[in-house]
């Protein structure tokens, strides 16, 4: 019996599983009808020209685009299996980028090659060694002037209020699988950075649900994807309403919707 019923919930987590991928794939899906300005690549060019288009861009943005770093300094900390998650969404965040209108220069610093990440990435991550970012050992504060530096956190009192070519943005690589709450913020401030939050409290309400879940922290592709957008359009409402994950508990609230962009943007 015991055997069944293991069998069963397996089965059940699978079903979960894959009906969590395929809603995750009609959003995106629904997102790139619905935002050509965003993400201009036409998926019935031919492939080689979509790939070169991407290549040309990506270039691009090394000498003129912001700046984006993913500090690597906090993984040994992590789990096998957060290593893993944190591998499949830098996955993500790089292919955003690809094929966004306006891309970022990515980093990833303090990547060792001989840390579990970097053999986790070679495992999961097809072409990671083509991929159009700088892998560096070095951490981000060795690579930048800190008045350059914004490092992104949930827990940040002040929040962002524009993109700037002129300055670099750091992610903090955690998952949050084992929740260590102000990490990121802890990091930032022991490295006397400058620090903000998503303006998740100055555009979006609070949606009631059954478990009055509410949540503010994201993965670090989902951030990316609200600031390649913010960036490519000059509205939080648009980029908010676009990627903050529906299951946590936010919605853009009407009266922002209908408001211009911010004359900062
Ligand atoms: C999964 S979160 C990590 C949360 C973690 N508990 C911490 O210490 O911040 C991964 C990274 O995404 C970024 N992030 C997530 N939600 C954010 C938000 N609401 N505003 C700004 N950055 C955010 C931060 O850089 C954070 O370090």
């Amino acid at each position: 019996r015991n055997v069944m019923r293991k069998q069963r919930n397996w089965e059940k987590q699978l079903a979960t599983k894959k009906s969590k991928r395929k809603e995750e794939k009609q959003r995106r899906k629904l997102n790139r009808a619905q935002m050509p300005a965003t993400n201009s690549l036409n998926p019935q060019y031919p492939k080689g020209l979509m790939r070169e288009t991407a290549r040309e861009r990506l270039a691009e943005a090394q000498s003129r685009g912001p700046k984006l770093c993913v500090d690597l300094s906090m993984t040994d900390c992590m789990s096998d299996k957060e290593i893993s998650r944190l591998a499949s969404q830098l996955r993500r965040l790089y292919g955003s980028n690809r094929k966004a209108a306006r891309p970022f220069h990515l980093f990833l610093t303090n990547m060792s090659q001989t840390s579990r990440l970097y053999r986790e990435c070679l495992r999961m991550n097809d072409g990671f060694l083509n991929y159009v970012m700088e892998i560096r050992e070095e951490p981000c504060q060795a690579l930048f002037p800190p008045e350059a530096l914004v490092y992104l956190s949930p827990d940040a009192e002040e929040e962002l209020k524009t993109v700037d070519a002129d300055k670099v943005y750091v992610l903090g690589g955690l998952v949050d699988e084992s929740i260590q709450k102000r990490l990121s913020f802890s990091r930032a401030k022991e490295l006397s950075i400058h620090m903000a939050r998503l303006p998740i409290d100055e555009y979006m309400v609070k949606k009631e649900n059954r478990k009055n879940f509410h949540s503010k922290v994201l993965a670090i592709n989902q951030v990316f994807d609200i600031l390649l957008t913010f960036f490519s359009t000059g509205s939080w409402a648009e980029a908010l309403q676009a990627w903050f994950p529906k299951n946590k508990g936010y919605i853009v609230s009407s009266a922002v919707c209908a408001a211009p962009p911010s004359p900062e943007a």
